[in-house]
């Protein structure tokens, strides 16, 4: 057979390719929810800050069906998000939603009207977040919820969140939610909602030039539980690095592309949700499901968080 090799897999002759098209597929443990890799976060889709309607509400709408037109079946949302204008975007987009297709959504933060985000972790701000929730995405039930933590600054915040998850798992038990999840936490953290109720994914930042949580990545990986980093590209602050650029020119691929390849490489418990409000954007970050690194061009990339370190001293 005649293949000719490509950072984007095995192509002609018959070849087949090294990835399933979206990254293979991921089950949440103890669930019969089975997803892409590959999935698609929703947060760009509001205005500026996370603020309000985005300028081209017609053009959030063809991202959404873009992305599950692509057989995206992973979507990241907030009610927080707008408020309310991602998930709504994501009801006239979608609804009704296609079986298979998962919505993981989060509580545990407000916006007022000064645009902060502020924390609403009592039992009932959070059944509140729930039925808001339910009413803006056209749902009877949330498949999964995370409970985000609204933490420090630059990341979480040790502190005791039992009153918090034993809330959602309350809201678990009258089948409002059906699976729970954490995002911004510590490994003490997750091992205290574990005593609690059964966990089925992770959503920290991490990403080639942040990774405080490989252990926990690692961790989690041995339990089956899924991570999902946010931030996957940089978030506010975009990935810049010469070595990331460099290796993107010489596989012929984009930068952004290589820094999701990489997650995708990192850990098989690894699920992507990039965000981003333009189709052509969302085209190049599906395409990554096809990209194969060698094992020299992961170790270069790994060297990306080690210099970004050593930067900041
Ligand atoms: N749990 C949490 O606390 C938390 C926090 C933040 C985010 N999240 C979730 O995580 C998701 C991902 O995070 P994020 O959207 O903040 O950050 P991100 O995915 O790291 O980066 C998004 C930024 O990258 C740009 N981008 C996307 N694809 C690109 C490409 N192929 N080439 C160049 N630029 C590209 C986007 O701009 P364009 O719109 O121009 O493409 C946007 O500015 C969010 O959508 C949200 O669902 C969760």
């Amino acid at each position: 057979m005649n293949a000719r090799r490509t950072p984007f897999g095995l192509e002609a002759d018959g070849g087949g390719m090294s990835r399933a098209a979206l990254g293979g597929r991921f089950t949440f443990p103890g669930t019969s929810l089975t997803v892409e890799r590959i999935g698609y976060g929703a947060m760009q889709l509001a205005g500026p800050g996370v603020w309000g309607p985005p300028g081209d509400p017609d053009g959030a709408v063809a991202v959404l069906r873009a992305a599950v037109a692509a057989g995206v079946n992973h979507i990241d949302t907030a009610d927080f998000y707008g408020p309310h204008v991602t998930n709504q975007i994501i009801r006239r987009a979608l609804h009704p939603y296609s079986a298979g297709l998962v919505i993981v959504t989060k509580l545990g933060a407000r916006r007022p009207a000064d645009k902060s985000w502020q924390p609403a972790i009592s039992p009932r701000e959070l059944i509140a977040g729930v039925h808001d929730n339910l009413r803006n995405l056209g749902l009877d039930a949330l498949d999964i919820v995370n409970y985000r933590a609204m933490g420090a600054i630059h990341g979480p915040a040790e502190g005791s969140i039992a009153g918090q998850v034993t809330a959602l798992a309350e809201l678990r038990r009258k089948d409002l939610i059906r699976h729970i999840g954490l995002s911004n936490v510590t490994a003490a953290q997750v091992a205290e909602a574990q005593a609690i109720t059964d966990v089925v994914c992770v959503q920290n930042n991490y990403n080639l030039a942040h990774r405080g949580d490989d252990a926990l990545i690692d961790n989690l990986a041995r339990q089956g539980i899924a991570y999902v980093p946010f931030f996957p590209l940089g978030g506010f602050t975009p990935l810049q690095s010469s070595t990331l650029s460099a290796v993107a020119d010489r596989l012929g691929a984009k930068p952004m592309q290589v820094a999701l390849a990489w997650l995708l490489h990192r850990s098989p418990n690894i699920l992507l949700i990039p965000g981003t409000s333009s189709v052509a954007h969302l085209r190049e970050n599906l395409a990554v499901g096809r990209m194969t690194l060698s094992p020299e061009t992961l170790a270069e990339l790994n060297g990306i968080a080690a210099a970004a370190v050593a930067a900041k001293h």
